[in-house]
């Protein structure tokens, strides 16, 4: 079998590295890739949000399984696309990947399935939407822009002057462009965060191991939000009764909605969830893999993915047993200085060996170019180094070693991954 693997970041490389272990994959494509993923997969320079381009490229190389996994051509309905031609497909079609390119869209969702997020409002008028916060009167107020927004469209507002500057930054000057025509207004909630990718044919729901990501740019969580700095697997806070209670309250409910509203789901489906003291609730939806999350969740995967895969595309995912490691797993982060604002690219990295690894870690490269033997810099997270031991502290002791022994020019990371 011929697989075809849409995307070019860390998450990317992580899915291929696993379907590399499958004994049925004879070749991978990546498009368009990086440096890293080139040692692994053959890449071809089509855009991941060209459906035409991929299309093309999907027929001429006579592929017999795409695998997309990035947001934007989800919500442009690439799986559509590619399905319409032959091509069998993971991931969701258009009006099923809506749960994540519209949040006004899952927000109308849960609601109306009773599936527990926190309370809110949606507004498509700026002063309307300003004069329900100062009615609220409640801080800190959390504001999102309803579209796609690289993960940065969701402000928090701690009082009222700080809450004007959100509303004026998505709905007046149209920071994240269209993306904040209409914006959430929703309850502020605490508790620890924990991300559940899940399998899902659209019928059964298949949760993997549980995740934490670390969004903010720098130690404490503080600076800005970012793609997210370093994950580790499981989540510590994520027990078996808890987990018991997502399954019945939010998983199950959430497939069904999705099917009830003539909107089946079959890919990977992200919950972001916060363990509030009123129990857990929805913070959001992805359509997809999570990045990086999945570099820690995967490798810790013992069954065939391309066997899952398969089967949740063709609806029989009921008779697969998914078996995983009960290891730990932990993700460290190398970025470019300035991220997740302006950088620089192009600088050499130092500590990699030819196929762009090193010893003890299985490195995932999400913004690398690959040049005559050397790797550079080609993005704001450039590198995710991924340890695994029998637990979490031994996970993380095996990512950080690493950590000291590859670097570049102004590389930045997180020194407290998992100290949380
Ligand atoms: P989202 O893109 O919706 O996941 O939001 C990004 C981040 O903003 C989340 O990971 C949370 O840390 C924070 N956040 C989003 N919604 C809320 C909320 N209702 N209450 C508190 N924090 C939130
Ligand atoms: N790590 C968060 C995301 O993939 O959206």
């Amino acid at each position: 079998m011929k697989v075809l693997v849409v995307g070019s970041g860390g998450r990317e490389h992580a899915v291929i590295k696993s379907l590399k272990k499958s004994s049925e994959i004879t070749e991978i494509l990546c498009a368009p890739g990086n440096g890293g993923i080139s040692r692994d997969a053959r890449c071809v320079n089509v855009k991941a949000t060209d459906l035409q381009g991929m299309k093309e490229l999907a027929l001429a190389e006579k592929v017999d399984f795409c695998v997309v996994t990035p947001d934007d051509p989800l919500a442009l309905g690439m799986v559509d696309t590619l399905e319409a031609a032959g091509i069998p497909c993971f991931g969701p079609k258009k009006n099923a990947a809506v749960i994540e390119a519209s949040k006004a869209f899952s927000k109308e969702l849960m609601k109306k399935y009773r599936i527990p997020t926190a309370a809110y409002e949606i507004f498509s008028d700026a002063e309307q939407a300003m004069n329900y916060i100062r009615e609220q009167n409640s801080y800190p107020a959390v504001i999102k822009a309803d579209g796609l927004a690289l993960g940065k469209g969701v402000l928090i507002a701690e009082d009222e002057i700080a809450a004007q500057e959100a509303v004026k930054e998505l709905m007046i000057d149209k920071a994240f462009g269209d993306s904040g025509s209409r914006v959430v207004i929703e309850e502020f909630m605490t508790g620890p965060e924990v991300s559940v990718l899940a399998f899902t044919d659209g019928e059964t729901v298949k949760p993997m191991v549980s995740s934490m990501d670390h969004k903010r740019a720098n130690d404490n969580d503080e600076g800005l939000n970012t793609g997210g700095m370093g994950t580790i697997a499981p989540s510590p806070y994520y027990t078996k009764e808890i987990a018991d209670i997502c399954m019945k309250e939010i998983f199950v409910p959430t497939v069904n909605a999705l099917k009830a509203e003539g909107r089946p789901f079959k890919g990977c489906l992200y919950f972001g969830l916060m363990l509030t003291p009123n129990g857990p609730r929805v913070v959001e939806y992805n359509c997809r893999f999570g990045d990086p999350e999945t570099q820690v969740v995967l490798p810790l995967l013992k069954t065939d993915l391309f066997t899952i895969m398969k089967a949740v595309r063709d609806g029989t995912l009921k008779e697969v047993d998914i078996e995983w490691s009960d290891e730990a797993a932990a993700c460290v982060i190398e970025a470019s200085g300035g991220y997740p604002l302006s950088y620089t690219k192009g600088y050499p990295i130092e500590g990699l060996d030819e196929d762009g690894q090193c010893e003890g870690v299985t490195v995932f490269h999400a913004g690398t170019k690959y040049e005559d033997g050397v790797y550079y810099t080609n993005g704001g997270r450039v590198l995710g180094l991924t340890g695994t031991g029998k637990d979490l502290k031994e996970a993380l002791a095996k990512a950080y070693d690493a950590i000291s022994r590859v670097s570049f020019k102004d590389m930045h990371y997180r020194t407290d991954i998992g100290k949380k």
